[in-house]
């Protein structure tokens, strides 16, 4: 592994103006409070959190879509301030947004990213064999024309992911990618998120609610009022039922499974197995969509 991390965020704050009644007056909030991590390229990182405790904030923080209000974060030992233009950083890091009809510009998918394309100042065939290319991969060419406002959540959560990839970033960021879509196309985003990782070596960083997504990552940060308070492999965070509660997550369903049966069998089973983590892991990712 490279020694220098693909990502490194130091010290990181993100103050806001927030209302605190409806005098309107407001006072500055901290929303992200002096966070430390790396990411190393190739990883499969996942970001949990109750609701409002900033996740979303980061994603924001990383894309530059918002300027930190204290501290870094360096991309490949560099210092996102010394990437200009900045337009370039979208080449190596790319984000879906959680709330997709806020990423979208023009009415459907062919006008919005050939727009999106236009401004690198692709040439025309250029931006088609591109679009075609992330087309074909995805299998969206039914949807592509369609105007999004006749789209489900899930077709566009779809087109939103294409969008993201279509620049081949190193590092794509997905905000709860499947917290609008049904099994069927949640099961084509995994799939889709597990070949980014295994074929395209991409660098994941997947925040998500969900336990069939939270299987696919390696491990886990914890985010708590802006503050990470845990920094864990998965397979220890899916064995730890009151972690998971703590932090707006279901307990898998093997967990729940194996608890009862020890105490139908009145015999106390450790779940602290290697092999069992990694069954419960499977079972997650293959039967449950949560
Ligand atoms: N631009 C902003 N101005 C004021 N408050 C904000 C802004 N963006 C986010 N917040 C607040 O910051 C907190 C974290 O929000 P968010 O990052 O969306 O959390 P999460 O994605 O974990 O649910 C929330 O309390 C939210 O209301
Ligand atoms: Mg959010």
């Amino acid at each position: 592994m490279n020694a220098t991390p693909l990502l490194e965020i130091r010290n990181l704050s993100y103050a806001a103006e927030q209302l605190i009644n409806l005098q309107l007056e407001t006072k500055k909030q901290e929303i992200i409070n002096n966070l430390n991590f790396s990411i190393f390229e190739g990883e499969f990182v996942g970001l949990v959190g109750p609701n409002g405790s900033g996740k979303t904030t980061i994603s924001k923080l990383l894309t530059r879509i918002i300027e930190p209000t204290g501290g870094e974060i360096l991309l490949n030992g560099i210092n996102y301030e010394q990437i200009e233009p900045q337009w370039k950083l979208h080449h190596e890091i790319s984000l879906v947004f959680q709330n997709v009809d806020s990423q979208f510009i023009a009415p459907n998918f062919v006008e919005d990213l050939s727009l999106y394309l236009a401004n690198f100042g692709w040439s025309k065939e250029k931006i088609k064999s591109r679009m075609m290319k992330i087309v074909n991969e995805l299998g969206i060419e039914s949807i592509i024309k369609q105007s999004f406002k006749t789209l489900s959540g899930g077709q566009k959560q779809l087109l939103a992911i294409a969008e993201a990839l279509v620049l081949e970033p190193k590092i794509l960021i997905l905000d709860e990618p499947t917290a609008q879509l049904d099994p069927e196309n949640s099961q084509l985003v995994y799939k889709l998120m597990r070949e980014l990782q295994e074929k395209r070596k991409v660098t994941i960083l997947l925040i998500t609610h969900k336990l069939a997504e939270l299987a696919l990552t390696k491990r886990v940060l914890i985010l708590n009022q802006g503050q990470i308070t845990n920094k864990i492999e998965t397979n220890d965070l899916l064995l730890n039922p009151s972690l998971l509660k703590e932090n707006q997550m279901p307990i898998p369903i093997t967990v729940d499974i194996i608890n009862r049966l020890a105490d139908l069998i009145n015999d106390p089973i450790s779940l602290q197995d290697s092999s069992l983590a990694t069954f419960i892991k499977t079972v997650e990712e293959l039967y449950v969509n949560r």
